[in-house]
């Protein structure tokens, strides 16, 4: 088994200054990873922190990226109409689908329109098997975001033991989220599809979230989700000052 990489934490003193180093970071990742290989899978974390992200992507701020060699999925969504405002693929397609020459067959939303929630897992489930045939190896690069509360993407702490997340034999499941949050039902890639990303990629911005950082950061504190992503190679943590007030180096 191979060692988990490393968390390398980079802080900046605003969202601003976190996306425009996310953009370069990913901008480069994706030109450099396109010299050895045809296509680029990056998943798309939902949330209100990635937009920023996503508009300098689609201004190209950084450089033109080869839209027609990526593809693009989700870790997880609300089981919500594609064009509601709560949808995550809502979000992104706003800030980023609709402004950038990707073809549409190369974009991936959870299929929230299908009958059930289980329904639409099995559907997500075939979609991703067809682009990664093991569990082990899925996307090149997956963004995701950090709840106050320790969850990322759409496992909460209280959906399931640490155990049972590392240990889940599914692709995709139909979650219902703690009752603190609005949108209950979701649905979520599990650890071990998260864990075959290549890269994972944390955007951590604002107030509510320090104790969940340091939680995670500082003591591996594997009740949390966020604390068991271990990605194949790369762990990167953008945060800002209002969510990591104090740089522990
Ligand atoms: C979602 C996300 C979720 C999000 C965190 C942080 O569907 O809401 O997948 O995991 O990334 O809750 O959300 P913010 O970026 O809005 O703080």
């Amino acid at each position: 088994m191979s060692q988990s990489p490393a968390s390398v934490v980079h802080r900046f003193p605003d969202l601003e200054a976190l996306s425009r180093a996310a953009a370069q970071d990913l901008t480069a990742d994706i030109r450099e990873t396109l010299r050895s290989q045809d296509r680029y899978a990056l998943a798309l974390a939902g949330g209100s922190t990635p937009r920023r992200l996503y508009e300098l992507l689609a201004a190209e701020a950084e450089a033109p990226l080869p839209w027609s060699q990526i593809h693009l999925f989700w870790g997880d969504e609300r089981v919500v109409p594609l064009d509601h405002p709560d949808s995550n693929a809502r979000m992104a397609t706003d800030a980023l689908i609709d402004a950038v020459p990707i073809p549409a067959d190369q974009v991936h939303p959870m299929p929230t329109h299908l009958d059930s929630p289980d329904a639409a897992a099995t559907a997500y489930t075939e979609t991703l098997r067809r682009h990664f045939p093991d569990r082990s190896t899925t996307f090149d690069t997956i963004l995701l975001g950090l709840g106050g509360d320790g969850h990322t993407a759409s496992l909460f702490p209280e959906t399931g033991t640490p155990e049972q997340r590392r240990a889940d034999e599914e692709w995709v499941r139909p979650v219902t989220a703690p009752p603190r949050h609005e949108i209950s039902r979701r649905l979520t890639c599990t650890l071990p599809v998260l864990n075959g990303a290549r890269r994972a990629v944390f955007l951590v911005a604002g107030e509510g979230k320090e104790d969940a950082l340091t939680r995670v950061l500082d003591r591996d504190d594997s009740s949390l989700p966020a604390a068991q992503v271990r990605p194949r190679a790369t762990l990167l943590w953008y945060v800002d000052a209002a969510a990591r007030p104090q740089s522990s180096g």
